[in-house]
């Protein structure tokens, strides 16, 4: 199995700007459907922002569901998503609040520091990802593949926080880990929160 893509994260198809840093590149969707995904899949993306999984998948024949609390990029995900994608304006652990289907697949990026993600009830972000997974695991059909963007995080001042490393450790507690993708950024300017590539986790439920 191929374990590293190299991809320009400027090549992105979407008109919307302003989210550049949080949001997935087209082509690393499209390396990660090809592989992972068939036509008809229910495929959800708890943490949507600017909707470019559900977006993408929906050029594969998939039908997307995703939850995204931000009103700003619940927009963006709006506009950008065509009809037959069930976008949720709300946060992840509100899941069961919703009937949804049955899921064949996930692809998502929570957000890529604790203070970006939006707790609702003040505990602290492994929690909250343990939480989602956990909720999002009992809409899920067995044997579905479970694929996380991680990235590792280096501050300005030059301070490494493990936090791809951190979410597999959470992760594997509630899905069977089975390997990870590297996807490198190959933009001149790249500058994946400090590090320039990114972690996709792979999971089995
Ligand atoms: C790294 S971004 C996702 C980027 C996305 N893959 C894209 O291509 O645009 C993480 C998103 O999670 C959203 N978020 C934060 N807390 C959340 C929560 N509790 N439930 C669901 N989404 C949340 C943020 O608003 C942000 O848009």
């Amino acid at each position: 199995m191929r374990s590293w893509y190299a991809i320009d994260s400027r090549l992105r198809s979407s008109g919307a700007t302003g989210y550049e840093r949080s949001r997935f590149p087209d082509d690393m969707v499209r390396v990660l459907l090809h592989r992972f995904a068939r036509r008809g899949d229910v495929l959800l993306d708890p943490f949507a922002g600017t909707g470019t999984t559900l977006r993408v998948a929906s050029q594969y024949g998939l039908t997307g569901l995703g939850f995204e609390p931000d009103p700003e990029l619940y927009d963006v995900c709006q506009r950008e998503c065509p009809p037959g994608t069930l976008i949720i304006n709300d946060i992840a652990q509100r899941l069961c609040d919703y009937a949804i289907p049955e899921c064949d697949l996930i692809l998502t990026s929570p957000p890529f520091s604790p203070s970006g993600l939006q707790d609702g009830d003040g505990r602290d972000y492994f929690e909250t990802i343990h939480t989602v997974f956990t909720l999002a695991k009992g809409r899920l059909r067995k044997d579905a593949m479970v694929l996380v963007e991680g990235v590792n995080v280096r501050s300005e001042e030059g301070v490494a926080d493990p936090l791809a490393f951190n979410l597999n450790v959470v992760l594997s507690t509630i899905f069977t880990f089975q390997g990870e993708i590297v996807f490198c950024d190959t933009s001149p300017t790249a500058n994946l929160f400090g590090f320039q590539h990114s972690h996709m986790l792979i999971y089995k439920n």
